[in-house]
């Protein structure tokens, strides 16, 4: 199977990524929890809207390992935690409150994987969780900062917690989504339909 590094990836600038990270938090039906997920990416680092997800390149799909990628993986995230959720939901396993968290969750799970943290010491996750906790915006939205705090599962920097242990269910769909969202062998972009020829290329 060729390399699928050819992918097409989008170019977009940081004023463009903005603009569809807002499109995404409009589907947050919760006003309170639209409005504070705006202000977090308002106070963002700017790496957060420069960076590739990955800074080895290892651990993304390439559309992910582009400037900007690592808005488009948190785009991404948010899209497969909303089908994971319709599919719990369908199934009465998730009540409506917790639909906004997870769209909240998956948007910012990422907002602290930014180069100028020192993995070893806190990891993103926590860097993520104490970014949002000092953030004078209002709304404890704890359940939010748990997704983000908790996302990496038993990769974080405390697999002991019980949270990692036994994870809310708004935290399990974030880990999934993140795992499927970075995953190599699922490579896609949002509402860009690939190429027959790309396809054909690959398979
Ligand atoms: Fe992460
Ligand atoms: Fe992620």
């Amino acid at each position: 199977m060729p390399e699928v590094d050819e992918r097409k990836t989008v170019e977009l600038d940081n004023e463009e990524l903005k603009a569809k990270f807002s499109e995404e938090v409009e589907d947050i039906e919760s006003e309170e929890i639209r409005e504070y997920v705006e202000k977090v990416s308002e106070n963002a680092p700017k790496e957060f809207w420069e960076s590739p997800a990955s800074s080895s390149g290892k651990y993304h799909p390439p559309e992910d390992n582009v400037d900007g990628g690592l808005v488009i993986h948190s785009i991404k995230c948010k899209r497969i935690a909303e089908k994971l959720v319709e599919h719990e939901m369908d199934h009465g396993r998730l009540n409506e409150d917790d639909k906004d968290v997870i769209m909240a969750g998956s948007l910012l799970h990422d907002i602290k994987q930014t180069e100028d943290i020192d993995e070893k010491e806190i990891g993103h996750g926590e860097a993520g969780y104490r970014f949002l906790d000092e953030l004078d915006i209002g709304g404890k939205y704890e359940d939010i900062k748990k997704c983000v705090r908790y996302h990496m599962g038993k990769y974080s920097e405390k697999p002991e917690d019980e949270e990692v242990q036994d994870p809310s269910k708004p935290v399990e769909i974030v880990q999934y989504a993140d795992r499927v969202a970075s995953s190599k062998e699922i490579s896609f972009l949002p509402d860009i339909d690939v190429s027959k020829e790309l396809i054909k290329s690959v398979y």
